[in-house]
């Protein structure tokens, strides 16, 4: 994943998990109840979160799953499916989740919207995506660091845009924005964005 081996990339993301980032995971999470999918689970550092007595079905996907979400200790008869997809074509009924999860994900997605809209398309009218992403940050000098390292970040991180504006994204392709809220100097940013009923 990510061209990087699994535990390299946990111990990469482990400073940002203990300032903020796995707090973060854990608000957004906690408000996960009946069918939810997550998209590009990676190494699996969302599966600690999840409230899995609200959950009635918990479906991974991943365009190249790891061998911590396979071997993943879930708890006993959970309904759960791991599997390799890519959310650009997802095999799933429409309107079928109450939410869907993305993490980390879209800034490597090639065609970013028409993922979005097949996040739309299995979604409930008025289910939820919770979602965390890297963005462009507000400050100009930040901001121009990031536009200016991206092409060869791109290349080291597996397809990876330090510059993509995620959120504007999830707007255009339709979702009401119901909360946002960057962090890490505006890099970040965690929200819940809803379809319409
Ligand atoms: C940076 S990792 C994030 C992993 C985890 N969600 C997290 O929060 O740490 C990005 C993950 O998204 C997956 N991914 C990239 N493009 C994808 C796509 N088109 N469909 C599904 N997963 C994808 C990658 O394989 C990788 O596991």
């Amino acid at each position: 994943m990510m061209g990087f081996a699994e535990t390299t990339y946990d111990k990469f993301l482990a400073p940002f998990e203990k300032l903020r980032l796995s707090e973060k995971r854990g608000l957004l999470l906690s408000q996960t109840f009946g069918k939810v999918l997550e998209i590009g689970v990676g190494t699996g550092v969302n599966l600690a979160h999840y409230p899995y007595s609200q959950l009635e079905q918990l479906d991974l996907i991943d365009i190249d799953l790891t061998q911590k979400v396979i071997h993943y200790k879930f708890p006993n008869n959970f309904p759960v499916s791991i599997a390799e997809y890519s959310v650009e074509n997802l095999p799933f009924d429409d309107a079928y989740y109450d939410f869907v999860v993305f993490t980390l994900v879209f800034c490597s997605v090639p065609d970013p919207i028409k993922g979005l809209s097949e996040v739309m398309r299995v979604l409930k009218p008025g289910g939820k995506i919770l979602f965390i992403e890297h963005v462009l940050p507000h400050r100009h000098g930040l901001k121009q660091l990031f536009k200016g390292f991206s092409p060869l970040w791109k290349k080291m991180a597996h397809g990876c845009h330090l510059d993509r504006e995620t959120l504007q994204l999830i707007k255009l392709a339709g979702f009401e924005i119901e909360f946002s809220e960057h962090f890490f100097k505006s890099s970040f940013i965690s929200g819940v964005a809803k379809k319409s009923t």
